[in-house]
């Protein structure tokens, strides 16, 4: 794992996605309304959404094209829908949120 620094915990709205990108991969930020902060990639598995462009409720967001729901946490499809999206682990040191991707997201640099 490769960790980076992708911004101030200050920076990430409530319920609102957030667009960041890391080399060629584009990441949707959601910070929930516990304050937990989850990392998707910003692509829906049905045809490619902006899912930081979708709406939130709880821990879903509605992919903003065809309406697919989407759990933050996992990036699992809900039902009768199916699929997942890449995930990827968010940690919080201080102020700074910091994601972590595998080795293999080689685009990255
Ligand atoms: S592209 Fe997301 S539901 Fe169709």
């Amino acid at each position: 794992m490769k960790r980076y620094v992708i911004g101030q915990l200050s920076e990430i709205p409530q319920q609102v996605g957030k667009v960041v990108r890391l080399g060629s991969l584009e990441i949707a930020l959601f910070r929930l309304s516990d304050g937990e902060i989850h990392a998707l990639e910003n692509r829906c598995p049905h045809k490619g959404g902006k899912l930081a462009e979708g709406i939130v409720s709880g821990p879903f967001v509605y992919c903003p094209l065809h309406d697919w729901k989407i759990c933050v946490e996992d990036g699992w499809v809900q039902a009768p829908d199916r699929g997942c999206v890449r995930s990827f682990p968010v940690q919080i040191v201080g102020q700074q949120v910091i994601i972590e991707l595998p080795e293999e997201a080689k685009h990255v640099s």
